[in-house]
């Protein structure tokens, strides 16, 4: 997958921020939103969903995903995660496993904050020597 063309990754990271606004982090207070772009052009959306039992919490990318499973997307085309600041909110090692299950190499994982991207990276770059399915196949 070749890098975002800039009005889309516009419209993930827009997707993204506004995601972040329903997040659901009473106790990090540490809201995140993701959005996820499939191979058909469909955005789906996620926040963080905390829960007082604290090992139960979901993460923003998690919930991203889920939503594009039920629209029947298969394939992670990008991948935008919102955090609270400047500070780079990269994915959690197993929100890394979770994008990778959807993506390929190459597929842009991009990290934003309020005014803007932060970074951008590839997926094999945030999980290299990743087990998926093909060690299934
Ligand atoms: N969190 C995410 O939703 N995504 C990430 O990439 C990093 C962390 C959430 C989990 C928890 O609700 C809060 O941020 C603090 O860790």
């Amino acid at each position: 997958m070749a890098a975002l063309d800039p009005e889309t990754e516009a419209a993930l990271m827009a997707a993204a921020l506004a995601a972040r606004e329903n997040a659901y982090a009473p106790y990090s207070n540490f809201a995140v939103g993701a959005a996820v772009l499939d191979t058909e052009g469909r955005i789906h959306a996620g926040c963080n969903v905390e829960n007082a039992a604290y090992p139960q919490g979901q993460c923003a990318e998690a919930t991203a995903i889920g939503a594009m499973v039920l629209a029947g997307g298969r394939e992670i085309a990008a991948v935008c995660v919102a955090g609270p600041d400047e500070v780079p909110c990269t994915p959690c090692g197993g929100c890394r496993q979770r994008i990778n299950e959807f993506a390929e190499a190459g597929t842009p994982v991009i990290v934003c904050g309020p005014s803007g991207v932060i970074a951008r990276y590839v997926i094999e770059a945030l999980l290299p020597g990743a087990f998926g399915p093909k060690n299934l196949a």
